[in-house]
């Protein structure tokens, strides 16, 4: 059987090395298409495959369309916003995540951002502490609980708004459990993000929350572009020049915001949160494990269709 691992942003070779001796174990074949600049490539490559994985890359309705005989894919990763869930269903074909296996790569970035932004990005000039002030947790999954746990540690005051969850398993973390999205906007220094995208959270975060936050205002976006309605962000940040904004992952108005707001404004040129050998190690193997689970056994824990 054949698992093609479809990374235009690859793994560390320190993961695929790992991956490819758990399938050759398995007596499974790990074909790597990696960088591919082309999608045609990836149309080509899938054509024969039985097992998929891939991280942020699109799994389209024509890539399912080229897949003849796929059976599996899997999301190297926690959000499925890339994978056509309707498209693989029609056809029969499972749809995963691994779900927490990056997550503290992400937390760790999201904090490292909270510190560079109240450090002026480290070009000058005085900064402010994280100790002391407040951090809003916008969902309380995987993610936002270790950005919580992390932040506890730095001093920090955590809020959290997640309406999924019992309040109590929150609670228990030593996070306090805010009634409403605008209570936590109004009461937080920082808003770390970790929503997922899509129809009902794209371009969520707009002015009308933005507005509530305290002065010296911090958004950190480790979540995805998309939930942010971006020119939102320009009429806040016109308007308060406290309000500063850090997001992994370009917006599509990057260069207009960087124009107006200097080092107020800070973007990672490649979505970098999950990019830690660890992350790739954890995510991977996860992956491929779950592949030949499935293939093999049947197995579809972490099936999101
Ligand atoms: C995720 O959803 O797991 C993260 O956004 C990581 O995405 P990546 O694998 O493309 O880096």
């Amino acid at each position: 059987m054949k698992i093609l691992v479809a990374t235009e942003k690859p793994f560390a070779k320190t993961a695929t090395d790992e991956m490819k001796s758990i399938a050759q174990i398995a007596g499974c074949q790990l074909v790597l298409l990696e960088k591919y600049t082309d999608v045609a490539q990836f149309y080509a490559t899938v054509e024969e495959v039985e097992g998929l994985i891939v991280r942020s890359d699109k799994v389209t309705k024509d890539v399912i369309a080229n897949a003849k005989n796929l059976k599996i894919v899997v999301r190297a990763g926690a959000g499925f916003d890339n994978l056509n869930l309707a498209a693989c269903t029609q056809k029969g074909i499972v749809a995963m995540n691994t779900p927490g296996q990056n997550s503290n790569a992400v937390a760790e970035l999201a904090i490292g951002m909270m510190i560079f932004m109240a450090r002026n990005t480290f070009a000058g000039g005085t900064g402010s502490e994280l100790k002391g002030k407040t951090l809003g947790i916008q969902a309380y999954g995987n993610v936002g609980r270790l950005v919580g746990l992390l932040a506890k540690a730095f001093g920090m005051n955590v809020l959290a708004f997640d309406p999924f969850l019992k309040k109590e398993d929150i609670e228990k973390d030593g996070v306090a459990v805010v009634e409403s999205l605008e209570e936590l906007y109004k009461k937080s220094n920082f808003i770390s993000l970790h929503i997922p995208a899509n129809e009902k959270t794209k371009k969520s975060i707009n002015y009308d929350l933005l507005k509530l936050m305290p002065k010296g205002a911090f958004l950190v976006n480790t979540a995805r572009k998309e939930v942010v309605n971006e020119e939102d962000i320009v009429k806040i940040m016109s308007e308060r020049e406290d309000f500063n904004y850090a997001t992994d992952i370009a917006p599509d108005n990057l260069a207009v915001l960087t124009e107006k707001f200097g080092n107020r404004v800070f973007a990672t040129p490649k979505k970098m949160g999950a990019e830690t050998a660890e992350a790739n190690i954890n995510a991977g193997l996860a992956a491929v494990n779950q592949v030949i689970g499935y293939l093999k056994d049947g197995i579809d824990k972490f099936r999101v269709n």
